[in-house]
Order: structure tokens, then sequence, then C-alpha cells
């Protein structure tokens, strides 16, 4: 396994690669890998010739007061995990070789899919993620890119830049992991402290009663949404960011409950922010 840190060396890798007519899977990352992370990685080297995983905190995706110089870095102990699950090349530029003095371009996806959910709470995070997502495209060339359902709100952001702007690259969608209580793998789940991370697991609860009512027979999103709060709001020591039930597609609102859905919510355990989701077919 090859690490590059440079933009100029990495993009002309890939295009080598492509001119050999090898196929590329990006795994876009900001470290701290776990098991999520991993699982992307099994899936484009299932996929691909060659598998590069991208390792960069971006900046831009972070709000003024939000986690940046905290967020946690630990780039030798993910260069040895993605060696061991088969990444050929790590991409780690710095900060200033993805955004070099007088950087001035963003890509901005808009309307109601980036101004709900996270795009609410989180001002600016999605246009950050969609322009450093569209680099690393050109940057790695790839033919397919991996990113984990349990930002499903990304997910379905990054589709909608790659379908408007007729990028030819396959994006997939792989499923959340979590561990075995039932709290979905995040980097940040190791801020919790242990007693943060018992009250933690409110979230997946309070996600799965609400697919239990759907799958009950509720046709109601709205009833759906309460159960969620309630079950949320009776839980110690957390604070609902949001709470939503929206079509899994596109996140627009739903009237009744019908074809693909989106159970997803953001909450503070402590000063930590968790999301999860749970997507299904009715
Ligand atoms: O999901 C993430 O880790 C980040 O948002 C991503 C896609 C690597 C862009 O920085």
């Amino acid at each position: 396994m090859e690490v590059i840190k440079r933009v100029g060396e990495m993009q002309e890798v890939s295009l080598n690669l492509k001119r050999l007519e090898k196929s590329i899977g990006l795994v876009p990352t900001m470290g701290c890998l776990h098991r999520g992370h991993l699982s992307l990685i099994e899936a484009a080297r299932r996929e691909n010739d060659i598998v590069i995983m991208s390792n960069f905190v971006n900046p831009l995706q972070f709000g003024p007061k939000e986690d940046l110089a905290t967020y946690p870095r630990d780039p030798d102990r993910d260069n040895r995990l993605a060696e061991s699950a088969g990444v050929n090349y790590v991409f780690a530029p710095s900060s200033g070789e993805m955004y070099p003095e007088k950087y001035n371009t963003y890509v901005e996806v808009e309307g109601p899919m980036v101004e709900k959910m996270c795009g609410k709470s989180r001002p600016g995070h999605f246009s950050g993620v969609t322009t450093v997502v569209l680099k690393l495209f050109l940057i790695t060339q790839p033919d397919r890119a991996y990113f984990g359902q349990k930002d499903a709100q990304q997910a379905i952001i990054v589709r909608k830049m790659v379908t408007d702007l007729n990028v030819p690259i396959k994006i997939v969608t792989c499923p959340i992991v979590r561990d075995a209580d039932g709290l979905a793998l995040s980097s940040r789940n190791i801020y919790l402290s242990p007693k943060e991370r018992k009250q933690a697991l409110a979230l997946p609860k309070a996600l799965s009663a609400g697919k239990d009512m759907i799958l009950k027979g509720e046709t109601d999103p709205q009833s759906v949404r309460q159960l969620i709060i309630e079950v949320l709001e009776s839980s110690p020591g957390i604070r609902i960011d949001y709470v939503e039930v929206v079509n899994g597609d596109n996140l627009e609102e739903l009237q009744t409950i019908k074809g693909k859905v989106l159970l997803a919510a953001a909450i503070y355990v402590g000063k930590t922010r968790l999301i999860d989701n749970i997507d299904l077919e009715v």
C-alpha cells in the first residue's frame, strides 16, 4: 500500500491506472477508521481492481463552533487498518494541499434536501462535503465511490450532485454497521463516557420503535415521528436535535408511509452530537 500526500501525484497515479483500464473504487473517509469504514473498503475491493481510500479531515465541512480541532486523528493506525483491509493507495493530503491560499471554488446542492435535518443544524456543512467530494472524485478518478448509509442525507446529496453535474461515477451506499448493543459505529463515539455511551442507546431504540410501529401497519408519518420523539424524551441524558420521517430517496415530506421511508434522528449526548437512521421499503 502506498500513502500519497500530494494532489498532483495522486491524480497522476489515478490517470495512469485508468490508462491501464483498471477500475478504481474510492472510499472517502476522515480517518479514525472503524468497522463501518472497513465494510466500505470490503465492498470497494469486491467491485474494483484498485481501492483508493482518502483520509482527510475536511475543514470546510465543520462549523466555527464544531469539533474540527479535536476530531480524532490517528493516521498510523488508519494506515495499518487500511493496508490489512486491502487498500492499494491512501490519499492523505494536508489542508493546504487541498485548499491552497486564495482557494475560492465551492460546490453547492441547493434546496430543501440540504436545508433540513443536518443541514439545518450545521449550516454550510453539506457545501463543504460536496466541494471536497467532487475534488476527491477529480483527483482519484474513481468508477465507484462508497458511502455509509449512516450519513443518509450526505449520500442522497452526493447522489444529487453526481446526477445534476453528470459526474460519471457510481455512488454505492453500504449498510450501517452497529455495535452488538445497537449503537451505530461513528468516529465520534470515542467522545462518549461509559455513562453517555449507555444513554446514547436511546437513539437506535427510538428509531426501532418507529420502525416497529410502521411494520404493525401505521401509515401516518407524524404518528411515527411522535413516537420516536416520545421514546427519546423519556430517555435520560439526551437532547433531541431533530427527528424526521421522510422519503428515503429525496428526503421530501411524506403524506403517508409508502415506498422508501427514512426514519432519521440526531441527538446530543452531553456535548457529542450523534446521528442515526433506519430505512425501509413499505
Ligand atoms: O463521511 C465522511 O467521513 C465525510 O463527510 C467525507 C465523505 C469523507 C467528506 O469529507
